[in-house]
Formats: structure tokens, C-alpha cells, sequence
């Protein structure tokens, strides 16, 4: 099979639902806002992610899914102005709350869902999407982050084909089937005529950095929800063994970028799977 013919975006889609990630509401992600505000704003990913940005020409940025505007605020200051869209108020607060402890005052949060209109949602000329590209359908959140840019576009996606919530699933036995491959994103951008620049990134895994049992399992209940006692047990074991096996490593996280300008607009969306496609 010729792989230039998959159909990626098809078969991301099918990977996305067979994987059967619980849904995360806008509730699940307002209770995270302040763990996540206190853990990823300084973190050797994001140091990692801006530094590696291209300001060139750049005024203004979108962080999409911004959370509590690790990237955007850490942008901020090369700036004039960043806009962080999420769906959760709360993130959205500590976005806002971050902003001003950081004295950034060009800083406007938008409380909108991927799946949104984003008519009003002004085009900027970077657009990033930061660990929040886990999305059901990701050839249309890639066209959406393209519409909105004018110069260049930064997203990040697991690389190993797994998430920190998975590995805690994993970890007391309850079934983590694999996220879709990165190469899907590479796939997918390719087929819209785009030609990404692909780097890596290390990931903030915080249950790898646990060293006692203790803030371990309070860790993996916050990811997964209460915890049965059989699954306490299985827990136990796992962190007992864990210096032997290979899980708990620090996580990789892909980065695509790209620059607008080269191709303003897009392949049009294809009338079915390509030949040679399958999705199971
Ligand atoms: C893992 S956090 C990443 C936050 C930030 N970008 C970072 O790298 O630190 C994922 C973020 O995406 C947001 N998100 C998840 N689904 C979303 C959706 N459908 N629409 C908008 N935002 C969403 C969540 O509320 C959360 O803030």
C-alpha cells in the first residue's frame, strides 16, 4: 500500500473512539485548574516550547484549550497581545489570575469549545495548541487552528501513544486502550498540502516524579476518580515493582509546527477515504 493514499483522518477518528477515553467535560477540567496552575506554568516543556518558538513578524498569539496559559503567558512578553480559548471557566480564571500575577496586561480569555463557532475569535498571527489536541475529530481542529493564523501554527500530541490518565488506568489494571499515533497528525497535515517540522518535547509526568506511595495514589486518584480497595492493592504493587519495569517513564510530547504563509489555503477536505484506507 502506497502510504501517501491512507486515510489518516478517517482512521484517527475510528483509533479516537475505539480508544474510548471517558468524555472531559468542561466540570472535569474547572476541578483540575488549580493543580494545573500550580504544576505547568514552570515546567521544563514549556521553557522548552517557547524557546523553540519563531517570533519573527509576531504580535499577536492564540492558545487553544490554554488551560491556566502555561504557553501563552510564557509567549506574553515577546508580544503585544495573547488570547487563551478554552472551554473551562475555571481554567479560564487562573488563565486570567496567572496573567495578572505576571503583569501581563495584554492577556483577553475566551470561553469557547473547539467545537464552537469561532467567527468572532480573532485570527492571530501564532496559534498554539498545547497538550489539548485530544479531540474526536483532529483534521477539523487542524483546519480550525490553520483558519486562525496568519504566520504559523504550534501544536504538541502525545508520542508514545499514551496519556498520563492512561498510564494511571493502567497502572491498577483498568483497561487503557492507545490513543491514535502521532504519525495520524503528520498523515493528516501532509494530506492538507502543509509540511510540518517535527521536534520533541519532554513531558511534566508527575507520577513519575512521585516518591512515595502516598502523593502516588493521591496522584492517580485525581487523574482517575476513587479508587477500589483490590484496585489500592494493585496499586501498591505496581509502585513496589516499578523501579523494574519499564512504565512510569517520562512521557514524550510531539511538536508540529508549521508556517501559514507557504499555504494559505488548504487541500480540500476529501469526498471519502482515500484508496487503500482502512480504519480498523
Ligand atoms: C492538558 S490541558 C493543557 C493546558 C495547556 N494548553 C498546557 O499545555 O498546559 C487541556 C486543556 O484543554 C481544554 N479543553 C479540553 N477540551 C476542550 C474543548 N473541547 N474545547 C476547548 N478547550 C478544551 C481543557 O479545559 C484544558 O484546559
Amino acid at each position: 500500500m502506497d502510504p501517501s493514499t491512507f486515510d489518516f483522518a478517517g482512521y484517527y477518528r475510528e483509533a479516537a473512539r475505539a480508544a474510548r477515553r471517558p468524555e472531559r467535560t468542561p466540570e472535569y477540567w474547572d476541578a483540575r485548574a488549580s493543580s494545573l496552575s500550580d504544576r505547568a506554568l514552570d515546567s521544563e516543556y514549556v521553557r522548552q516550547f517557547v524557546a523553540r518558538m519563531d517570533f519573527s513578524g509576531c504580535s499577536t498569539l492564540l492558545d487553544v484549550g490554554c488551560g491556566p496559559g502555561a504557553v501563552a503567558l510564557a509567549a506574553a512578553p515577546r508580544l503585544a497581545h495573547v488570547y487563551g480559548l478554552d472551554h473551562s471557566p475555571a481554567m479560564l480564571a487562573a488563565f486570567e489570575a496567572n496573567a495578572r500575577a505576571r503583569g501581563v496586561a495584554g492577556a483577553t480569555a475566551i470561553l469557547r469549545s473547539w467545537d464552537d463557532d469561532w467567527t468572532d475569535v480573532p485570527a492571530c498571527d501564532i496559534v498554539v495548541a498545547s497538550r489539548s489536541t485530544a479531540v474526536p475529530d483532529l483534521e477539523a481542529a487542524l483546519r480550525k487552528l490553520h483558519a486562525m493564523a496568519r504566520r504559523r501554527v504550534y501544536i504538541t500530541y502525545p508520542a508514545d501513544g499514551r496519556l498520563v490518565a492512561d498510564e494511571a488506568r493502567l497502572a491498577i489494571g483498568r483497561e487503557a486502550a492507545p490513543w491514535p499515533d502521532y504519525l495520524c497528525v503528520v498523515g493528516i497535515l501532509h494530506h492538507l498540502g502543509l509540511h510540518p517540522t517535527l521536534d520533541y518535547l519532554p513531558g511534566d509526568n508527575g507520577l513519575a516524579a512521585c516518591d512515595d506511595f502516598d502523593s502516588f495514589r493521591a496522584r492517580i486518584e485525581r487523574l482517575v476518580g476513587g479508587l477500589a480497595d483490590d484496585e489500592v492493592a494493585s496499586l501498591a504493587a505496581y509502585f513496589a515493582a516499578r523501579g523494574e519495569r519499564a512504565g512510569l517513564e517520562p512521557m514524550r510530547w510531539a511538536r508540529l509546527s508549521w508556517e501559514v504563509a507557504e499555504n494559505p489555503r488548504l487541500s480540500p477536505r476529501r469526498a471519502g477515504p482515500a484508496r487503500g484506507a482502512s480504519a480498523s
